[in-house]
Order: structure tokens, then sequence, then C-alpha cells
């Protein structure tokens, strides 16, 4: 069965497969549903084996569903697609020699070497980098502490702020909520950095660092970005690492105290979307949010995410509109039609609900519900699916250029609107 679907691609599965390794013979599929029947029995399946790890979930009819699969659950759950008319696709034949071909030797020590922007880095290295850019930029940066997470890691931050006659308003840029995607804060770190060492000699850059007061909070969900560096068994994990019964996490971007729990999130513990037991149950959601609500003048917020490339605006709960859509939306179109420019890299853009899927108590819902951040978005960076969570290095420095000219435009049309 697997061979016959993975026929076109044979060749390289049969070259690439991988014995050894706790991913090795694990596949990611993709099916699309095109009809609304197809869809409702595709979300049933998938509700049916909470164990399986679904990469994009089944939003729309004609819309892709990317689905992990290990060896003993691939069969069964191939025919069981197949028989309601699905045709899966190969999108990744084995996670294992992916990730073996990603391998890097962990030899940047913390604050010792210069930051390499076109590797992913561990979660020590990334608060290295951010103590190194305000001791180098003492003048315009400083950094911050939201709070320590659940297992006692310090949550802490870059603001940038040049000298201004007036106050200025704040733009704040949230990333790796969801641990496994990775390239969300090598993205925003890439760009930060970016706008520190190339301000005062880029008159775009200093234009738009000049603007706002800018905020990144690099990983937002450090338990979990640890825990995805602790081997190849825990790189796909999404979630923070509170404990909840049998099971761990909650996933933060389900736990924000707004239309929490009303739709596109688990009440299960041991689901991906599990929302939590209460809104701001997760120590490092709440301390977010409390130092949000803080910042005086904010007036754009960001919350980076992978993969799908779309730029997305409230509402996540509910696919009605929200009265600011008009001009939240125009403002997605600025950044998208200028990261286009760069490499023909595609984004889409709409509201997040009628973008990718109906997701209640996210971020951006709660900035511009509840603390009235007009501008916020979430952005699902590269790529479509070819890798997936696992984007390869040598796209990082890409997707940070194309990115930083979506947030240049994106951030003129905030200011002027
Ligand atoms: C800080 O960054 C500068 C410039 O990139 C680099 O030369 C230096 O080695 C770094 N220092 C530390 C202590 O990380
Ligand atoms: C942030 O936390 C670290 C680690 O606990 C501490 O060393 C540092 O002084 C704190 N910085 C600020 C600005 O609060
Ligand atoms: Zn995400």
């Amino acid at each position: 069965m697997r061979r016959a679907v993975a026929c076109f691609a044979l060749l390289g599965f049969l070259a690439s497969v991988s014995t050894h390794g706790p991913l090795a013979g694990h596949s990611v599929v993709r099916v699309v549903p095109e009809t609304e029947l197809m869809l409702t029995i595709l979300q049933s399946l998938l509700a049916q084996r909470q164990s399986i790890d679904v990469w994009k979930e089944p939003a729309c009819v004609y819309c892709a569903v990317d689905i992990h699969l290990t060896p003993l659950e691939f069969d069964d759950v191939i025919s069981a697609l197949r028989e309601h008319g699905f045709e899966p696709k190969i999108l990744i034949d084995d996670v294992q020699s992916l990730l073996d071909s990603q391998r890097r030797p962990l030899k940047f020590k913390p604050g010792s070497a210069v930051f390499d922007y076109g590797k992913y880095h561990t979660l020590d290295e990334i608060n290295g980098w951010v103590l190194n850019k305000t001791n180098v930029y003492k003048e315009i940066t400083s950094l911050f502490n939201i709070t320590k997470s659940y297992e006692g890691r310090m949550m802490t931050g870059l603001k940038i702020s040049t000298p201004s006659p007036f106050t200025k308003p704040a733009f704040f840029i949230e990333s790796g909520i969801h641990a496994r995607e990775w390239i969300s804060p090598a993205t925003a770190i890439y760009m930060f950095g970016q706008m520190l060492d190339r301000y005062k000699i880029d008159s775009d850059i200093t234009k738009m660092v000049d603007m706002f007061d800018w905020y990144l909070l690099p990983v937002t969900n450090p338990d979990g970005y640890a825990f995805t560096w602790t081997g190849d068994k825990n790189r796909l994990w999404r979630k923070t690492r509170s404990k909840h019964g049998l099971c761990y996490g909650v996933d933060p971007n389900r736990n924000w105290d707004m239309h929490w729990s009303s739709g596109g999130a688990s009440k299960d513990p041991c689901s991906d979307e599990f929302c939590g037991p209460s809104a701001f149950s997760e120590v490092e959601v709440k301390g977010v949010a409390n130092f949000l609500q803080g910042i005086k003048g904010l007036k754009g917020f960001i919350d980076f995410h992978s993969y799908s490339q779309l730029w997305m605006s409230p509402w996540g709960y509910t696919k009605k509109l929200p009265t600011d859509f008009k001009q939240q939306d125009a403002a997605s179109a600025a950044a998208t039609d200028a990261l286009e420019k760069v490499y023909g890299t595609k984004y889409e853009h709409g509201s997040i609900a009628n973008t990718i899927y109906i997701a209640s108590g996210s971020s951006a819902d709660w900035t511009y519900g509840k603390i009235n951040v007009k501008y916020s978005f979430g952005v699902e960076l590269r790529d479509t699916g070819k890798y997936g969570f696992l984007l390869p290095e040598d796209q990082i420095i890409t997707s940070g250029i194309e990115t930083l000219q979506g947030l240049m435009a994106l951030a003129s049309y905030v200011k002027d609107n």
C-alpha cells in the first residue's frame, strides 16, 4: 500500500529511507477534501485518532491537509483515506532522513562567537544574542524580562527605542509560541538584527526603526522550544510543557482570554490544540498578556508561526469580519505585496477564520479584542508544505529578507492609518 502511494517518488523514497532514529519511516502525507462531505469525514477520522500528528488541519474544501504518520499508522490510515475517495500524496517520505540531513554540531557557545543568522539556534544561544545586542547597542536598546516559564526559564526580549522628541507608538513582535515552528524565531531575530546592524546605514531601515518603539519576544514558549532541541523524538513538539493528567502541554495560541475555548480548540489535554484548563492557565501566555497591557500606545502586533504563507488578521474565533477588517486586510496586502516582490514568494491574506480555520483563544484576537490593537496579525511563514516544520536552514536568510520587506511596508501603512 505504501509503495503504491509513493510510486511517483519511489526512487527518492527507497534511496533516502532511514532505518535508525525515532522518526525513521515516518512520513507526511497530503490529502485534499473535494466536497463538504469529504471534509467532514476527514475531520472525524482525525478526531477519532488523537495520536495522529496533524501538521495542517482540515479547514475547507480544496484546502490541503497534511498528516504526519508513523509506520504503524500508515497502511491503516492510507486505506481509510482511499476508501473515502482521497488520493494521498507523500510530502515527506522519511522524516528521520530529512532531520539527519539538517543536523549540525552544537558548537556555538552563547556569547562567545558571532551569531550566525543562517542557522537555527538553541534557546541559550538566542538569549545570548539578546544580551549581546543590548550590550552592543546600549543607546537604543534594552532587555526586558516577561516572567519565568513553567519550568523556570526566564522569558527575555529586546526593545529598540531610538531617540525622539515625542512618545512613539509601539509595535510588538511575538515569535516561537509554537515550539516546532523554528523559522518563526529565526526570521524575527534576523529582522531585528538587520534593524540594529543597518540602522543609520540603510535609509529604509532607519525610517522604519524610527517609526515605533519595537519589541521582540523571540521565544514565547521557551519550555516547548527547549524541548524540541532535546533530540529528534521531540523535534515536532508544539505546546507548552505544563502537566495535565497523563498528558503534557497546552496550545499557547488557544489559551488567550478572548472567546476562549469557543471553537477550533480542544478540551482534551492530550490534543495538540488543548486550550488549557482555563483561559490564561499558562504562565507564559499570562505573562505576555500582562506585559502587552503595560505598553503605552501599542499600535501593532504580529505573532509569527509557520507554515503555509498566510498573513492574517482577526477574527480567529468566528468567520464574521470585524469592523476594522478593511484596513487590517489592506495592511496585510501591503505587507504581502512587498514580501512577494523580493523573491516571488506568494502569501495569501484575510481573516484568520476565513483563511486558515476557526481558532479561538489566539493571541491576535486578544490583542485586538481586549486591548484594542487594531493592527494585530497572525502570520504563517514559509513554506507551503514541501518541508513544513522542518524548513531547511538555507531558507532562513531568504525568509528573513522578504519578511523584513513585508514588515517595513506594514509599518508604513500602520503609521499612516
Ligand atoms: C557580539 O556581537 C559582535 C558583533 O556581531 C561580535 O563581534 C561579538 O563577538 C559578540 N560578543 C559577544 C560577547 O557575544
Ligand atoms: C532578566 O533576568 C535575568 C535572569 O534572571 C537577570 O539576570 C537580569 O538582570 C534581568 N534583567 C532585567 C532587565 O530585568
Ligand atoms: Zn503555530
